[in-house]
């Protein structure tokens, strides 16, 4: 087969598609971990959890979407603060993330949460109109196509609908993606992260994005959050790896001497940043939210 002839649109498609399939590979990876390390990724979350759902102005009986949802953590926070007249529908990528994300909501008796896997982030298969608010956590840089995205979100909420979005993973704010991401571009090469095409704009694009997405009265801020909670360095470079799928998937491929260096130099720098015990890193965060003027 040849490209020759392929129109721009049609190969940006492909690409997409490849992305997509690299994505869902490296999240189904991760589902484990997500669903074992909840509690330390959901505690220290709470705070900006909080303010993403008010910036979204969820309230009692909303129906409320959340784009890329991964284990289920954000949607059932969610779910507590719609209430049974409520519903909270969360789509994700990997099968593996909704399969957790699911089994989650039946151990809360969340009966109002329901998960589905999506193809694309850019065919969500919801009527048009149906949703009072949406949020995504933490989901947005990895879409190939976020304006697709950000317009199929749009789509989704009823005329007055609010959106609101979770931005973290920039390696070099957030400290334990900096070890990450340091360890990674000194011992691996570049595309082990799997994120080529994973990654942020400024926050000047962002709010662009959701403007072109035709969002009105667009806000973004940043603020520290904290990012997870672990007893001690070890732990918590076992927890970064097990919950980044790109990093486990280029991790589990080392040799062992390989891996057993890169996981020395990672506990080193982590103990280093927190030497007296418990390692509790925090970092900034961006959110961004947008109405859906109809
Ligand atoms: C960092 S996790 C965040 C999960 C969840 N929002 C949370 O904060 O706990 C990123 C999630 O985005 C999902 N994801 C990645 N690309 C996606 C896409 N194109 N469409 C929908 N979900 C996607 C992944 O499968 C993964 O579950």
């Amino acid at each position: 087969m040849t490209t020759t002839g392929t129109a721009p649109g049609a190969a940006d498609g492909l690409l997409d598609e490849a992305v997509r399939a690299q994505q869902r590979a490296a999240w189904a990876l991760a589902a484990p971990g997500w669903a074992e390390y909840r509690r330390d990724l959901a505690a220290p979350a709470r705070r900006v959890d909080e303010r993403m759902f008010r910036l979204a102005r969820l309230g009692p009986g909303d129906r409320v979407l959340d784009l890329a949802c991964g284990a289920g953590g954000p949607a059932l926070a969610a779910a507590e603060r719609v209430g049974r007249g409520g519903r909270v529908l969360g789509l994700d990528l990997a099968p593996p993330m909704v399969a957790a994300a699911r089994s989650l909501a039946r151990e809360r008796g969340a009966v109002q949460a329901e998960f589905r896997t999506v193809a694309a982030e850019n065919e969500l298969g919801v009527p048009p109109g149906s949703f009072d608010a949406a949020v995504c956590r933490a989901g947005l840089p990895y879409m190939p196509d976020r304006a697709g995205a950000l317009r199929a979100v749009r789509a989704a909420l009823r005329p007055g609908g609010r959106f609101s979005a979770l931005l973290a993973d920039e390696p070099g704010v957030v400290s334990p993606f900096r070890v990450r991401h340091g360890v990674v571009t000194r011992r691996g090469p570049a595309a082990g992260t799997g994120r080529r095409r994973a990654r942020h704009g400024g926050l000047g694009e962002w709010t662009a994005l959701l403007e072109s997405a035709g969002f009105t009265g667009v806000r973004a801020e940043a603020r520290r959050a904290p990012v997870f909670e672990a007893e001690h360095a070890a732990a918590a470079w076992v927890l970064i790896v097990r919950t980044s799928g790109a990093l486990l998937s280029w991790y589990s491929g080392l040799d062992e001497r390989s891996r057993d260096a890169v996981h020395r130099e990672a506990v080193r720098t982590l103990a280093a940043w927190f030497p007296d015990g418990p390692v509790r890193p925090s970092g900034e965060v961006v959110l961004l939210c947008g109405t859906n003027p109809g």
